[in-house]
């Protein structure tokens, strides 16, 4: 019997060993894979990456994009490197043509930028190479670059201001509570993306709805994805993803929601189309190419995210701008009036794309305050930049439109200063190189929906501005921006509106 007992206890020892054994080697494997994800040093004694890793540039700097900023302004070639994120870091126009334009295929957007962004956006757009990217380039560049689909864009823009944003200003008005511009332009942005590209209308703008699960679940998605980028090695979030800890739990709770959401649009598009809907929509085209659900779902995921946080983080800066600068918007608004022949908004199309003025001042304002402020590519292959800089093969090289919008070896000694004029000669608003005013991307990936975009925050300015004045409840002269993969203003932009005594 105790033979029995005494051989028992030694299997289970043995199994016990042979458990650990197991794990261990398991967990060794896993940390070897991990760590072969990343290429470049965790650890760095140059003042830049102690002052990146201790986070020290906090004390001078409200952002770190002002940082990256200051470095660069700093440098003589405008370029730096950030050894710890293994990234080199760019500001020079010439530089920027050679990685958006001149060597396009050594820059792809390269697998550690899908590894951080494939749970939120799968193999969508934004998050692919190659000819998944070319696909969806084609299909999305016959929908956003059809003059009909403008024109059906329009009307939805047109219809969503004066039946939703106009009347939701005007009850704020009338009570004079402060309320968030941001959240405001978040939920118009959302609205009109939905309607314009999967026909749907989630209506976030009614008075009285709280902003929708979606919405905020995706915001959560965003700010947690982006986080992942800015760690110095994708050893920790992957980690924390393995074991489910912290922000990963998180993230991937809210990429839960948000499928669960994005499923819920393609079912009720498939409704619709089988009743026999208008098919005007980009979903419509791209259901029309396959049944995959979850390719849909990325291409929706994709398109939320191109087409809402853009534009109104765009709107956000642009107004916060406005408010700081009652010269501008004076002039803004006569522009506006004297354009105004018939008493309407703005005549339609046409009407606005005679406004030189007002597009010059959304340029500007986007000069200082881009949606996106800075992007990343990796390297395929060794190469050096016009620049002299040498890039190794899988170094991340960032463009920085930020900080390039901040430059005086581009915009001049003025370059700080909102001045909607230097957009025009003879009254007439006339663009530069899109390599030193990389806003919307340049080259073979610009941005499909620029025309739409600028359409979008024309078609509000217009609107807005002739009716209404906003006073920003802060005295703040500069924004401060929360993490997310577009500029989002920390904590918002709390504002009272007033009616214009001779607003229509
Ligand atoms: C002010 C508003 C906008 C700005 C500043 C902007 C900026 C950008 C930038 C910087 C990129 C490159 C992103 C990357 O490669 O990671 C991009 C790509 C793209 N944008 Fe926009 N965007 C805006 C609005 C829109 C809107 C409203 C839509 C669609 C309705 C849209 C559709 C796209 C698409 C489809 C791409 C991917 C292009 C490609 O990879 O080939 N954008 N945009």
């Amino acid at each position: 019997m105790e033979e029995a007992q005494t051989l028992f206890c030694v299997a289970n020892l043995t199994s016990l060993f042979f458990s650990f054994t197991i794990s261990f080697i398991t967990f060794s494997f896993f940390l070897f894979f991990l760590l072969r994800t990343t290429n470049h040093r965790s650890w760095c004694a140059c003042s830049v990456c102690r002052a990146y890793v201790s986070r020290s540039w906090t004390s001078t700097y409200p952002n770190l994009c002002d940082w990256y900023t200051h470095l660069l302004r700093l440098s003589p070639t405008h370029t730096v490197d950030i050894h710890v994120l293994g990234s080199t870091v760019t500001a020079d126009p010439s530089n920027v043509e050679h990685l958006l334009r001149t060597r396009f295929d050594n820059y792809p957007k390269g697998k550690p930028f899908s590894s951080i962004l494939g749970d939120l956006l799968g193999r969508g757009i934004f998050n692919v190479d190659g000819d998944a990217w070319r696909f969806q380039r084609k299909m999305a560049s016959l929908e956003l670059g059809s003059v009909s689909v403008r024109s059906y864009a329009f009307r939805i823009m047109t219809s969503e201001i004066s039946s939703r944003l106009v009347p939701l200003l005007d009850s704020f008005a009338v009570s004079r509570r402060v309320f968030d511009l941001q959240d405001v332009f978040r939920r118009f942005a959302f609205d009109n993306i939905c309607r314009i590209s999967f026909g749907l209308d989630p209506g976030c703008l009614e008075l009285s709805l709280p902003i929708s699960d979606f919405a905020s679940a995706f915001d959560l998605a965003s700010g947690l994805s982006a986080g992942r980028a800015v760690t110095t090695s994708p050893f920790v979030w992957k980690l924390k993803r393995f074991l489910g800890l912290g922000s990963e739990r998180d993230l991937a709770r809210a990429i839960r929601l948000v499928d669960e959401l994005a499923r819920e649009v393609i079912k009720q598009k498939r409704k619709l189309r089988g009743m026999g809907s208008e098919d005007q929509d980009l979903l419509s085209r791209f259901m029309g190419s396959t049944d995959d659900d979850d390719y849909l779902r990325d291409i929706v995921i994709s398109f939320l995210l191109a087409g809402r946080d853009t534009v109104a983080s765009a709107l956000v800066s642009y107004f916060f701008l406005l408010s700081t600068h009652p010269e501008v918007e004076a002039a803004v608004r006569d522009e506006i009036i004297n354009n105004d022949d018939d008493g309407h908004d703005h005549g339609g199309l046409e009407g606005l794309r005679g406004m030189h003025y007002v597009h010059a001042s959304m340029y500007e304002s986007l000069r200082l305050y881009p949606p996106v402020q800075f992007d990343s590519k990796f390297a395929l292959e060794d190469d050096v930049l016009p620049d002299g800089t040498a890039i190794g093969k899988g170094t991340r090289v960032t463009y920085h439109p930020y900080a390039m919008g901040r430059m005086e070896s581009i915009w001049g000694a003025d370059c700080l200063e909102f001045h909607p004029e230097r957009w025009l000669k003879e009254g007439l608003f006339t663009p530069v190189s899109p390599f030193k005013f990389p806003v919307f991307q340049a080259g073979a990936r610009v941005c499909l929906g620029k025309e739409l975009a600028l359409m979008e925050m024309k078609s509000v300015i217009v609107s807005i501005v002739r009716r209404f004045e906003f006073e920003a409840v802060k005295d703040d002269r500069e924004l401060k921006f929360a993490p997310g993969l577009t500029a989002t203003v920390s904590g918002g932009l709390p504002v009272r509106v007033r009616r214009r005594r001779s607003g229509l």
